[in-house]
């Protein structure tokens, strides 16, 4: 699942967990509400800058299958954002080149959500600057559980699971594997989040709380990340011996 021969020109896979809205909030003495509120627009941020900085496909993580655990009426806000970011946002990724999709269970969502969610993935299908993945209801063990009870007795290679992975989550199967994850917020792990997909992934926290992130920030992590040298179990280039002929 992992290229270590992936040219550098293909463009970047990234992962980001845009946490700390809450905290945002609570600084100011705001509800939490108003946290996730200015959350929405560091989204627009973040995917604004995104192609510019070399990258293809960015997965956000906007609504874990946990996040159900939070009272009613947070959690009623969330996915009334998350109505009004599609609605809003649809004809700027037309715009721009950005096919939309959600990756995640749907089966949980209102009726009224899946039919703007189906309606942003059809308007936004043709964009081809960047994939943009949107992980709603999302959990990475249960898209893996998925794919691995579809699976059976068949057998596949890692780039066979990872397409199975990916359609287990009603990802596009082609989608590659993660090279940066990014968590807001100072906080250091990956809740559920690519866990298969990320692999081999480099993972940066950052303290910046998420509605406070910028294309600033972004670009600063994509500098981060290509001043890291990613081995794959092998040796450092300098250090690898040609094989004598
Ligand atoms: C991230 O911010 C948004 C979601 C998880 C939906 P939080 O709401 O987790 O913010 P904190 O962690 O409480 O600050
Ligand atoms: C992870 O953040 C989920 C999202 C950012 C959507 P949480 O704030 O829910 O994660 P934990 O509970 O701190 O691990
Ligand atoms: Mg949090």
């Amino acid at each position: 699942m992992d290229r270590p021969d992936r040219p550098e020109s293909c463009g970047l896979h990234v992962g980001l967990i845009m946490d700390g809205n809450g905290r945002w909030a609570r600084a100011r003495a705001l509800p939490r509400a108003e946290g996730h509120r200015r959350g929405a627009d560091a989204v627009r941020r973040a995917v604004e800058a995104s192609p510019e900085l070399g990258i293809t496909t960015l997965t956000l993580y906007a609504f874990s299958a946990d996040n159900w655990r939070r009272p009613a009426d947070e959690v009623a806000t969330l996915m009334r954002l998350l109505e009004s970011f599609l609605v809003r946002e649809r004809k700027r990724c037309l715009r721009n080149g950005v096919r939309l999709a959600l990756i995640g269970r749907r089966d949980r969502l209102s009726p009224a959500l899946i039919r703007e969610i189906e309606e942003t993935e059809r308007t936004t299908r043709e964009g081809a600057r960047l994939y943009l993945r949107l992980a709603v209801d999302y959990s990475a063990r249960s898209a893996i559980l998925t794919a691995a009870g579809k699976l059976g007795s068949e057998r596949c290679d890692e780039s066979g699971f990872l397409q199975r992975v990916n359609r287990a989550c009603h990802s596009d199967p082609e989608t590659p594997p993660v090279d940066l994850v990014i968590r807001t917020s100072g906080e250091q792990r990956l809740s559920d989040f690519l866990l298969f997909e990320s692999a081999y992934a480099e993972l940066l926290f950052i303290d910046t709380l998420w509605p406070d992130f910028d294309g600033e920030d972004l670009r600063r992590a994509v500098e981060a990340f290509r001043g890291r040298e990613r081995r794959y179990g092998g040796l450092p280039p300098a250090e690898t011996i040609p094989a004598a002929s």
